[in-house]
């Protein structure tokens, strides 16, 4: 390519003027013809068109401020053709692609293996939660969501467990520090259930109401083989005029034998949560042996799932503050909340709880 010096104009007259716009031109365009990469094109739009150093920039500055006011229009004229030539030299120079030779040293090898892509997949425990979801939501049930961090109302007070409660120590959680100023009830802590979400929703919406609500949950447990500090629940509530515990029954066993399959028996034994009365925890015959008895259930035949029972009438007194058409002598309702990771355990065969959150590609690739 030409790197010839733009020399200095010494004539002004319009043949000095064709003369040298006529050699530039030449220039230009026999560059151009010499063009065979993408870089040397790029290469030549800076030679020729650059801001500060190209070439037509020098050919004004040298040129245009030495020509004399009435020379000034021809040679702008001619600038501007000069500048529309090396313009439309560069377009087909970036349209003509590549030279022939460089295709041929470049060409494509269709019988290459290609890139593999890894297409994503959902994280078991998503799975899982989307599958206890829509059992319910196949039953008219809408979906809720609620905050992680919570108020001491919503996750303990306002759901029956008065400060001081011995059923507060059974979930003892992580609390947000320096709020000793505040009432206790305002004061910030992780939530240790979905449950507070029942009370958000009854406060906004007056019955009936069936919702499952999923989300995380924090507790002070050591972690081991089946318990995690943080982990998922789905919680569902359901309130309406003569709802009673066969309606809980009917509901629940339904939903295990969607997610378990048809053959799974359920059954109701007593149990305490200070937000339902009854309560109940369900256990469905061990899906492992067939309810015969193994290692899995402890010989039982049956394995604990969830908790669940009819609200408390105290639940309903503290939503009807807000909403008095929770009367408890109108109404009724039943409320229960699972473990996502316990039920994609008994899913999928998962003896560690920590497999589902170390991101061990070796173990999730199993489920895509
Ligand atoms: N919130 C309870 C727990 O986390 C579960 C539960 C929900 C029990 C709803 C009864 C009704 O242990």
């Amino acid at each position: 390519m030409s790197t010839e010096a733009i020399p200095n104009l010494t004539a002004f007259d319009e043949a000095a003027l064709d003369q040298a716009f006529a050699a530039l031109e030449q220039q230009a365009r026999a560059a151009a013809a010499a063009l065979d990469t993408p870089e040397a094109v790029e290469a030549y739009r800076l030679q020729w068109l650059g801001r500060k150093q190209g070439r037509l920039n020098e050919v004004s500055s040298r040129w245009l401020k030495a020509a004399p006011a009435e020379a000034k229009k021809a040679l702008g004229q001619r600038f501007n053709a000069l500048k529309a030539v090396v313009e439309s030299l560069l377009d087909a120079a970036l349209g003509a692609g590549p030279s022939d030779a460089a295709l041929a040293a470049e060409a494509l090898d269709i019988t290459l293996p290609g890139t593999r892509r890894l297409t994503g997949a959902e994280h078991p425990i998503t799975r899982t939660l989307n599958e206890i979801v829509s059992v319910f939501a196949a039953l008219g049930y809408s979906v809720g969501v609620g905050p992680e961090v919570e108020t001491d109302f919503y996750n303990f007070e306002g759901m029956n467990f008065p400060p001081g409660h011995p059923a507060r120590d059974t979930q003892d959680t992580l609390v947000v520090a320096g709020q000793e100023r505040r009432a206790q009830r305002d004061r910030l802590l992780l939530r240790t259930h979905t449950s507070p979400v029942q009370m958000r929703t009854m406060e906004l919406q007056p019955p009936p109401v069936r919702i499952v609500i999923p989300g995380k949950v924090h507790r002070n447990d050591a972690a081991d083989a089946t318990h995690s500090p943080i982990f998922h629940q789905v919680e569902g509530l359901c309130v309406d005029t003569n709802i009673t515990f066969s309606d809980l029954k009917g509901t629940l066993d339904h939903a295990m034998k969607a997610l378990f399959g048809s053959s799974v028996k359920t059954r109701f034994f007593p149990s305490f949560f200070p937000f339902t009365e009854p309560s109940a925890d369900v256990q469905i015959s061990c899906i492992f042996c067939g309810g015969k008895g193994c290692r899995k259930c402890k010989q039982s035949g049956w394995i604990e799932l969830l908790g669940c029972g009819m609200v408390d009438p105290a639940v309903f007194a503290f939503a009807g503050e807000k909403q008095p058409a929770y009367d408890p002598k109108k109404i009724s309702g039943f409320a229960f909340g699972m473990g996502v990771e316990r039920i994609a355990m008994m899913k999928y065969g998962v003896s560690e709880i920590g497999q589902f959150y170390a991101g061990d590609m070796r173990f999730l690739g199993q489920f895509v």
